[in-house]
């Protein structure tokens, strides 16, 4: 039964993306309000195409970055804002990396305000890319990272930084209570026949028994999480009290490229083959978080990788339009498979 003694207003930004359109369902099963400001850049109108219907779901399509969108936000009183606004992809970076350094500065400092203005819990969604090529394992959050300024992917990770500091900023100076996570590979449920990273796009393949493409020799590792899982975690940090703390959420066990490639071949049935490329854009050998902060607080994570992929294929097939013609589309990015972390 839904409790609703404690019903709370929450804005999240991004909300029609992949983690944004779970967080969106959640927040409303728990018996909150919920407006979702979203310019539609990478996410999709039809995550969210069923909730329109919902009284206690509003949908505001418009970019955080804009002065009306940030002066009607601010006449609203929000108990809680999950900033999770910003386009992703590697791939993307090449093309629409101006509008991840607005959305990540312009666009936080403005929700910042409202937060501010509202004394409402804020929540950034950072990113296991703030420590770029990483020289420490597993990554902890007070590691600062190995991020190359001019480097192809510094749209994206150094746009991430700012938006970091400036969540640090306003909990010093202005008292927001403020907390940015740093998210690692999430897979499961909506993620976008667009996406590009490497999970939705060698489901997408197998599912279509196209080649399933590997970057080099496919050794390199990765850790996934199930959304849920993220979810759950964001749940826990938003219910405490915090002054700028960092957490990092991510799956806790490394797999190589090469082993994904077959689950996926073995969750799908795909007769697909697997076909080697060279890398195409610096990749990172290997991530892999420190979960022990996030654990403190009593989480851990739930879904297997078996389960998870299950649970994202049987949603894929029920999506209309799962197709290689969609696949190929009018998406900014390139078709290039992402086997990196920048979501
Ligand atoms: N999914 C992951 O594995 C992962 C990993 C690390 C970090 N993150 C971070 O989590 C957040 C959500 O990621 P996702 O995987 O759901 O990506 P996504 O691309 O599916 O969702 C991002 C959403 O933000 C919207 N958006 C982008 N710029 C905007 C702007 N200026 N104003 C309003 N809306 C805007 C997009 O249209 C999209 O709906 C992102 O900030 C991303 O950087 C995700």
């Amino acid at each position: 039964m839904r409790n609703t003694s404690r019903r709370k207003k929450i804005l999240i930004a991004g909300g029609a993306g992949f983690v944004g359109s779970n967080l969106v369902r959640e927040c409303l099963t728990q018996g909150h309000k919920v407006d979702c400001v979203d310019s539609l850049i990478t996410g999709e109108s039809a995550n969210l195409a069923p909730l329109l219907t919902n009284q206690d779901f509003r949908f505001i399509h418009g970019d955080i970055a804009d002065t009306g969108i940030a002066s009607r936000l601010q006449r609203e009183r929000y108990s809680e804002i999950y900033n999770l606004a910003c386009p992703t992809g590697v791939p993307n970076i090449a093309v629409l990396g101006e509008e991840m350094m607005i959305a990540s500065s312009t666009g936080t400092l403005n929700l910042l305000r409202v937060a501010e203005q509202s004394r409402a819990r804020y929540l950034f969604a950072s990113t296991a890319e703030v420590y770029g090529n990483p020289e420490k394992f597993p990554q902890s959050e007070d590691y600062s990272g190995n991020v190359d300024p001019v480097g192809l992917r510094s749209p994206y990770e150094e746009g991430k930084r700012f938006g970091e500091a400036a969540t640090a900023y306003y909990a010093r100076r202005y008292g927001v209570d403020a907390r940015i996570v740093r998210i690692f590979n999430t897979y499961g449920p909506f993620m976008s026949k667009n996406d590009q990273r490497v999970i939705p796009q060698m489901l997408t393949r197998a599912l279509n028994q196209l080649p399933l493409t590997m970057y080099g020799d496919g050794s390199q590792t990765r850790s996934f999480l199930n959304v849920r899982d993220l979810i759950d975690g964001f749940a826990l940090v938003m219910n405490q009290h915090c002054e700028g703390e960092v957490y990092n959420i991510g799956g806790e066990t490394e797999i190589t490229i090469a082993e994904l490639a077959a689950e996926i071949l073995r969750a799908t049935g795909s007769r697909s083959e697997v076909v080697r490329k060279p890398h195409f854009i610096a990749d990172h050998d290997r991530r892999l978080p420190d979960t022990r902060k996030i654990r403190a607080l009593g989480w851990a994570p739930k879904t297997s990788l078996a389960t998870g992929l299950k649970q994202s294929i049987k949603h894929m097939q029920m999506t209309p339009g799962y197709s290689v013609a969609r696949q190929n589309g009018q998406n900014p990015a390139t078709t290039r498979t992402d086997h990196s972390v920048a979501a």
